[in-house]
């Protein structure tokens, strides 16, 4: 088999009943083909389009044939905060009898990820790699916050780093129970020394604006911080109320702001005339019993979205990408087509990548084989495992259709 120079095979994917290219037309947000063909050489997508045109060249290389299934650019999960110690299933089940979600809970993830030995936190996030990959993700973003002082917070992000080149610095998630008669104490360790032994591991900064956790003052000289450092920024805002957050995100540019339950007018209008990306996280509410938030009028107002899992112990406790997008579509009012658009060019977006999200020659090679003919599919069997193979850069890392390149 021909190994391209990153090693992955190369690789003429054919059969395919409905592409998702997600070069979008004005009538076709997931710039579908059908009876489409992928190229892939050297990881990257060298070709797309119909089978019946492949390029002669790709006459030399293995063919799969996927027999009609849907295919689709793998999922990009933005947001996670998949480091962490200790157990909060009690918490849900107290929820589920009646007990209202607060921001506090965190500090008890605080506690034991404190705890946690490397090698306990390494394992545990190994694990809900190995259980994310083949459900579909194949680009993933890992926050900090669980750790709260400097030692632990610059662990948090060199364990991210190992599996992720997506790493938040998310030091102001709460304000720790030692720190919580001087919060703005916390605010100075954050936005220095704990900075300071974070930054070369991560690309981003996130504060999470919000009653109980920090005001938009704090969370602006946090946001500040980190941009004198060459991070990218992320806000967690709305979620639990009205407020800030939103409009504090698009006033700093913010590459995206996470949650959005509470929105109104003003900030609906910000971010339709911005170029922050809204990531809705319906796991959340899902799993809090909160209202959903409107993402049809968000979607028809102009703003960009995007679907991640917040895949954490406490809000949300799902790795699932098809369950945000059956979500969204049943729960939020998107259409299949802008739901799956939304966890894969809309999580690139809120990433600022333009090499995944997207099938396109240039592209970096990572896509779902779907054991199904389209795409809506994924919210038309929620539940369902529906993953056939998952490729990530030319290569097969799960499912049996694309087993041929994992095997070589
Ligand atoms: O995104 N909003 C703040 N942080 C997480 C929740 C973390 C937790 O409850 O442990 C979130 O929902
Ligand atoms: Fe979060």
């Amino acid at each position: 088999m021909v190994t391209g120079e990153s090693g992955a095979p190369d690789l003429l994917i054919t059969g395919i009943g409905e592409l998702t290219t997600n070069v979008s037309t004005p009538d076709d947000v997931c710039g579908t083909i059908h009876d489409a063909a992928v190229l892939v050489r050297a990881g990257i997508v060298a070709w797309t389009g119909p089978t019946a045109e492949a390029p002669d060249a790709a006459s030399a290389v293995p063919v799969v044939d996927v027999d009609g299934a849907a295919v689709t650019p793998g999922f990009v999960d933005s947001h996670t905060h998949l480091v962490f110690g200790g157990d909060r299933s009690a918490e849900f089940v107290a929820r589920m009898a009646g007990r209202p979600y607060a921001a506090g809970g965190i500090r008890s993830t605080v506690a034991a990820t404190r705890s946690a030995t490397d090698a306990e936190l390494r394992a545990r996030l190994r694990a809900l790699v190995a259980e994310l990959r083949p459900q579909g993700t194949t680009t993933f973003e890992i926050k900090t916050g669980y750790g709260l002082t400097v030692a632990d917070e610059e662990r948090l992000a060199r364990l991210a780093r190992e599996v992720t080149e997506e790493v938040t610095f998310l030091g102001a998630h709460v304000v720790p129970e030692e720190f919580q008669d001087d919060p703005d104490a916390y605010v100075d360790l954050v936005a220095g020394p704990m900075l300071d032994a974070v930054a070369s591991h991560c690309r981003w900064i996130d504060v999470f604006c919000e009653r109980g956790a920090f005001t938009p003052a704090q969370a602006d000289r946090v946001l500040a911080a980190g941009a004198a450092r060459g991070l990218g920024i992320r806000v967690h805002g709305n979620q639990l109320g009205p407020g800030e957050g939103v409009r504090l995100a698009v006033a700093r540019g913010a590459a995206s702001v996470d949650h959005g339950t509470y929105l109104d007018d003003v900030d609906i209008a910000a971010l339709a005339g911005s170029d922050t990306v809204l990531t809705l996280l319906p796991g959340v509410e899902f799993s809090t019993r909160q209202p959903y938030p409107d993402a049809r009028a968000l979607w028809d107002a102009g703003v960009t979205i995007a679907l991640a899992s917040d895949c954490n112990p406490g809000s949300s406790f799902t790795s699932s990408m098809p369950l945000m997008i059956a979500l969204a579509v049943r729960e939020m009012g998107l259409t299949p087509d802008e739901a799956v658009w939304a966890a894969t060019a809309g999580g690139a977006a809120a990433l600022r990548r333009e090499d995944v999200g997207v099938l396109r020659p240039g592209a970096r090679a990572d896509l779902v084989v779907l054991r199904a003919p389209t795409r809506a599919y994924l919210a038309y069997r929620p539940g369902v495992p529906l993953i056939e193979g998952v490729l990530i850069g030319g290569r097969g890392v799960a499912g049996s259709a694309l087993s041929a390149v994992r095997r070589s």
